[in-house]
């Protein structure tokens, strides 16, 4: 048996792995031809046929639509911005409450402030790491106006009994799509089950255009007021002829022709892309199938898993070893460190002083809505215990590397005795 890393052996991973790269040949050409036809982007602020964008952006709307077998897709600049221009689409006013997990990225709660409204955090349920929807009831009261989703690391959240949470009270359910894309539940896309959807395109994603996002949906209304918000609404309410001006002002959130260029390629691979992510997450699950204390991400039936993250739990009880030795076994191995994923959203600045908009603590001072540690208890054992993950988007891994990445895990395994030791002696 090999010496671990940790106590002195040699690392079994010598060399970083590269970042993944799906910019290719195909990605370039569709440039050049934006580039030489001198048209980079194809929006007008005004009421006229360039309202709705360029060729490129309105071609790459149109086959993300086909692709995700929904109605609508609206184009923007980000994921960000998609949820901002969901927020306004939807009519969120100042004091509503938008109920939102804690365990996702920042962004997700950031678009309900950005129109004075109130985020509500609700714990999550521990298989697929999604928002709990004992907890989601739990949180709704006479203001909450949406459920804003995050089906995180790649699978979906419980969309299905989220939706009819949101049918019972009258109130939309948002899904932020950022790190699903081809998710399913229960056969139908993630980010096509709520009102709106949206997926980003930035760089660590599945598919990129850079900077980018999408908006998805089936209602009309819903998506001519996301058309509108992302292209300067106030100054084609009046010719549009749209009725509820509510928050139809104030944003360009509008695609260039290179990133609707870049994302038409990106879209016809992107059974590639993500089925890359799906056959390196299958693995790392095989790896660690033996090892007693650790659960690889689980499936629920009828979803699949497009593996943003690959997100395993440590039982530390069982394994006899607690998550941070494990990951610093691992780390001396030679693999990247991933513990935790990020602190719940309610212990940022924001939320713990209370200030956001402006000076006097708008939109929290006239809310009794609480931000306290502990609030979420799932969340934070997830973060402070339990989560290990592996970033299948960000890396390239090779069937040599893949390997050896099974090859740590084994060799870990077999040294469990040896780690548990070191735990004890680092305890006393
Ligand atoms: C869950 C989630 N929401 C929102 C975002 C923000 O996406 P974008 O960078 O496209 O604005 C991200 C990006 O990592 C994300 O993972």
């Amino acid at each position: 048996m090999s010496e671990l890393a940790l106590f002195g052996g040699k690392p079994i991973i010598k060399d970083s792995f590269k970042p993944y790269k799906s910019i290719g040949d195909k990605e370039k050409a569709a440039v050049m031809e934006v580039m030489d036809s001198g048209c980079i982007s194809g929006f007008y602020g005004s009421w006229n046929d360039k309202f709705w964008g360029g060729k490129k952006v309105q071609e790459f709307e149109q086959k993300w639509a086909q692709k995700f077998k929904v109605k609508h897709a609206i184009s923007v600049n980000s994921n960000t911005s998609g949820l901002y221009a969901s927020m306004a689409a939807i009519g969120i006013s100042p004091a509503d409450e938008v109920i939102i997990s804690p365990y996702t990225m920042s962004a997700t709660a950031m678009a309900p402030i950005g129109y004075g409204a109130v985020p509500v955090f609700a714990d999550i349920e521990s298989e697929t790491f999604g928002l709990d929807p004992d907890c989601v009831r739990a949180a709704i009261s006479p203001r909450t106006k949406a459920i804003l989703v995050t089906n995180i690391f790649g699978h979906a959240a419980r969309l299905k009994e989220l939706k009819a949470i949101a049918d019972e009270h009258g109130i939309y359910l948002i899904e932020d799509n950022a790190q699903a894309p081809l998710g399913t539940d229960d056969g139908q896309y993630c980010g096509t089950i709520g009102h709106i959807g949206v997926f980003s395109l930035n760089y660590h994603k599945h598919i990129h255009t850079g900077e980018g996002g999408i908006c998805t949906t089936n209602d009309d209304n819903l998506a001519q007021r996301l058309a509108m918000v992302r292209n300067h609404a106030e100054a084609v309410a009046e010719p549009s002829g749209i009725d509820d001006l509510t928050n139809m002002f104030g944003h360009n959130f509008r695609m260039t022709e290179l990133s609707a260029a870049i994302g038409l390629a990106q879209l016809g691979d992107i059974e590639i892309h993500v089925g890359r992510r799906e056959k390196l997450s299958n693995a790392l699950s095989k790896a660690v199938v033996d090892i007693q204390g650790i659960s690889p991400p689980l499936v629920r039936d009828n979803c699949r898993h497009v593996y943003y993250v690959w997100a395993a739990k440590i039982d530390s009880d069982i394994l006899g070893v607690s998550r941070s030795i494990f990951s610093k076994a691992l780390v001396a191995e030679g693999l990247p460190n991933f513990e935790g994923y990020l602190a719940p959203l309610y212990m940022l600045p924001i939320f713990q002083k209370r200030i956001a908009m402006g000076r006097d603590g708008f939109p929290f001072n006239g809310s009794d809505v609480e931000y306290k540690q502990g609030m979420c208890p799932v969340v934070e054992d997830m973060k402070d215990n339990k989560m290990l993950g592996f970033e299948p988007c960000i890396y390239d891994i090779s069937d040599n590397e893949l390997l050896l990445i099974e090859d740590v895990f084994s060799k870990l395994h077999d040294n469990i005795i040896a780690l548990r030791d070191y735990e004890y002696k680092e305890a006393s």
